[in-house]
């Protein structure tokens, strides 16, 4: 840009900004249901209404790709991950990070512009699976909207970052938590939450965009029917359930995706797993538990139900159908369809028609052994009796709860008509416990350990790739391998690109139509979330939200590139050459001294295991989101009780868990990490690779 040019582009930005008051991130139905006139904004999480993910800019493309380099990037103070679509409007781009902080930035050259603290509460954490994430926020006629980790739904000025309003969607003494990226349909904003395995009662809630104001709630799973029905669909949804069910709330949240048709004025709700797991203990005497794992079509204007399509009847092993759900218009057998589409959990790839929710076909798209094939007659799965599991024994089932696909973003891409998505192999050892002993506020998913556990040779190894889909012809049409699963969201875009990252810690460009390699950076991390296309005075840049997310690095933290990078807001153009910093390495330094038995090292990895795995990885192997206790410095190990008992760290996320170790197991835990520590001391963490790049 030449000097003069830069000055009456500084000028115009100045006015712009002067005279913007109210009309910052004006954006309303109309612009996003027009969304493909301005290709230059992001300005929902899915790009469109139809949560398509495919940008129509084509500057950057399959001719020019390798010239691709970093324009800028923001260290999001974090290593806690991302699982966030920025989006853009007019120049400026507003994000999230860990605990809801919210950033607006100039697009171009990633200056602050403003950045709000929701004050989410931290130690919120343990009522969460996997990481204080957020996918993403909504704008609306000149606010930022979004929700915290701890329930609440907030806007601010999109001009100053100053609140506007900032109202609780859900009850503080119930393990509720938020992660899912608002949406706002005809003014009003729809916003569901998560908690399936914490006991909770799923619902989605509507505010008005302006005000705050409460519009409407549907709950998606029945309450205690002694206390009436909220709705008719409630009503028939209760007959579904048996026992005792809304004690430990039932499940089913709409923790991640919606979509919705103007046409149709229909808005798409996916559903979740039920609470607890196991469907004998949840529902004894059986029946489908809707809307359990289910897609369900609301009018957006008053919440009311028009249709549902269940994917698992009677759901039984923590499958939630909360995927993208992508609307297009597809010609199937020669006729225009107007579809909806997922790629499920459960390993099937679903379309529906989208006008009534008639199923159009479900294949599967990985092994799966919970059912062999979905009935096309009565819509239903044809489940594997043999597999199913009991008390007494288990059984290894695949998909496995981290699903064949999770809440990673798909992409549609209009020209190569295919859809794009990482999947992956895998496989759960489920059982269940005799009975159904809930407590309220902690992890339930009564699972056995004491049942007969099937032999090793029934475990499937864990494995990644993308799937290139043809939701036409109903079958692949190609795959690009991983090294291992848990690989990024996906974005298309009219310039032939696939764009991805992967479980290899790349950020990778494709060919769409062939899945040939172009271009590739190693960015030290996993970059999980979705990436999106933008552009500012007529050039195009391509954005991610990086750092390793979700349930699988947290928990199985060894599938994980181990790193130390921090969480970045990463942005590509061509010709960027900008560079980042290379994460310092750490060592596993000797730990202090124990004379610990075995014993006490045995009962502490049990210890660990029931209770801090969960976030703190299994083996004690973590992604680096949250720390790997192996790498503690001596400092860390003299206040251990203080941090694990004390809540020395809870504003950090680290919540005191005296309430569920006592004293003593606190410190066999401690003496199991010493005895892990001293066996693998020397050993190295973070990447030495970070910035490398080429065209292979
Ligand atoms: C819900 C998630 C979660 C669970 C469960 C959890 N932790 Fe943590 N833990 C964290 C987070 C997040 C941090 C990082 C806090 C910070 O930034 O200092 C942390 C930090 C720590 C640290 C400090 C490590 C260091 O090197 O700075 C110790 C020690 C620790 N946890 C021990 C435990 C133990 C022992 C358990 C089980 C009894 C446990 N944690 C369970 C989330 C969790």
């Amino acid at each position: 840009m030449s000097p003069r040019f830069g000055m009456i582009a500084a000028c115009l930005w100045f006015l712009g900004a002067a005279s913007a008051q109210g009309a910052v991130a004006d954006v309303g139905g109309a612009r996003i249901i027009a969304a493909d006139k301005e290709p230059q904004n992001w300005m929902t999480v899915g790009r469109t209404y139809g949560e398509g993910r495919f940008s129509p800019l084509a500057a950057i493309n399959d001719r020019n790709v390798g010239r691709l380099g970093l324009a800028w990037y923001l260290d999001l103070d974090t290593k806690l991950g991302s699982e966030t679509t920025p989006l853009v409007v007019d120049g400026v781009m507003y994000t999230v990070g860990a605990w809801n902080v919210i950033y607006a930035l100039d697009a171009k050259t990633g200056r602050l512009l403003w950045r709000y603290d929701p004050k989410s509460r931290h130690d919120w954490l343990r009522y969460m699976c996997c990481g204080p994430a957020s996918r993403g926020l909504a704008v609306w006629k000149g606010r930022v909207i979004a929700a915290t980790i701890d329930g609440r739904l907030f806007a601010v000025d999109a001009a100053t970052g100053k609140p506007l309003w900032d109202v609780r969607t859900t009850d503080p003494n119930k393990p509720y938590s938020i992660t899912g990226a608002p949406r706002v349909v005809r003014g009003l904003v729809v916003i569901g939450n998560a908690g399936g395995e914490f006991g909770v009662r799923g619902y989605v809630s509507a505010y008005a965009a302006t005000s705050g104001k409460l519009k409407w709630r549907f709950y998606t799973v029945p309450g205690n029917p002694a206390k009436g029905f909220e709705s008719k669909a409630m009503a028939m949804a209760a007959k579904t359930w048996h026992g005792k069910w809304w004690r430990s709330g039932g499940g089913g949240p709409a923790w991640d995706a919606f979509s919705y048709d103007p046409d149709l004025d229909l808005l798409y709700v996916g559903t979740g797993n039920g609470n607890a797991w196991s469907r004998d203990l949840r529902s004894p005497g059986g029946g489908d538990n809707l809307f359990l794992c289910s897609i369900v079509a609301l009018r957006a204007d008053t919440g009311r139900y028009v249709w549902h399509y269940q994917e698992v009847p009677g759901e039984n092993w923590d499958y939630d159908c909360v995927q993208q759900m992508t609307l297009a218009d597809i010609k199937i057998g020669g006729v225009e369809r107007k579809v909806l589409m997922q790629a499920s959990k459960d390993g099937f790839f679903y379309v529906l028609d989208r006008t009534n929710g008639k199923l159009l076909s479900a294949q599967p798209f990985v092994h799966t052994t919970w059912a062999s094939r979905i009935d096309m007659k009565t819509g239903r799965p044809v489940e594997n009796e043999q597999n199913l599991y009991t008390d007494k024994q288990a059984k290894v089932v695949s998909p496995s709860p981290f699903g064949a696909h999770n809440w990673q973003p798909m992409s549609y891409d209009p020209l190569t008509r295919l859809v794009y998505f990482p999947a992956q192999e895998s496989g759960w050892a489920y059982s269940r416990t005799t009975t159904f002993d809930y407590h309220p506020m902690a992890w339930n998913i009564s699972q056995n350990p004491k049942a007969k556990r099937p032999p090793a040779s029934a475990n499937v190894p864990a494995t990644g790739f993308t799937l290139a889909w043809d939701p036409a012809a109903n079958k692949e049409a190609w795959r690009i391998p991983h090294g291992g699963p848990w690989n990024g969201g996906v974005l298309t875009t009219a310039g032939n690109l696939l764009i991805e990252g992967t479980q290899g810690g790349e950020f990778v460009a494709y060919r769409a139509s062939n899945g040939d390699k172009l271009w590739h950076m190693h960015i030290g991390t996993g970059a999980v979330a979705g990436p999106i296309s933008y552009s500012v005075d007529g050039e195009q840049y391509i954005a991610v939200s990086a750092g390793w997310a979700g349930s699988l690095p947290i928990i199985g933290g060894g599938i994980a590139a181990i790193h130390d990078t921090p969480t970045r807001l990463l942005v590509f153009k061509l010709g960027g050459g900008e560079t980042l910093p290379q994460t310092p390495r750490r060592v596993i330094a000797p730990p202090p001294p124990s004379n610990a038995s075995a014993a006490e090292i045995a009962r502490g990895e049990a210890a660990y295991n029931k209770t801090c795995r969960i976030c703190h990885g299994g083996d004690l192997v973590s992604s680096g989101m949250i720390p790997d206790l192996r790498f503690m410095s001596a400092a860390t190990h003299a206040e251990f009780d203080s941090i694990v008992l004390g809540g020395a760290r809870a504003d950090r996320g680290m919540a005191s868990f005296a309430d569920s170790v006592s004293a003593p197991d606190v410190e066999a835990i401690h003496a199991y990490i010493i005895s892990v520590a001293k066996r693998e001391q020397g050993r190295v963490f973070g990447s030495d690779r970070i910035q490398e790049s080429g065209s292979k």
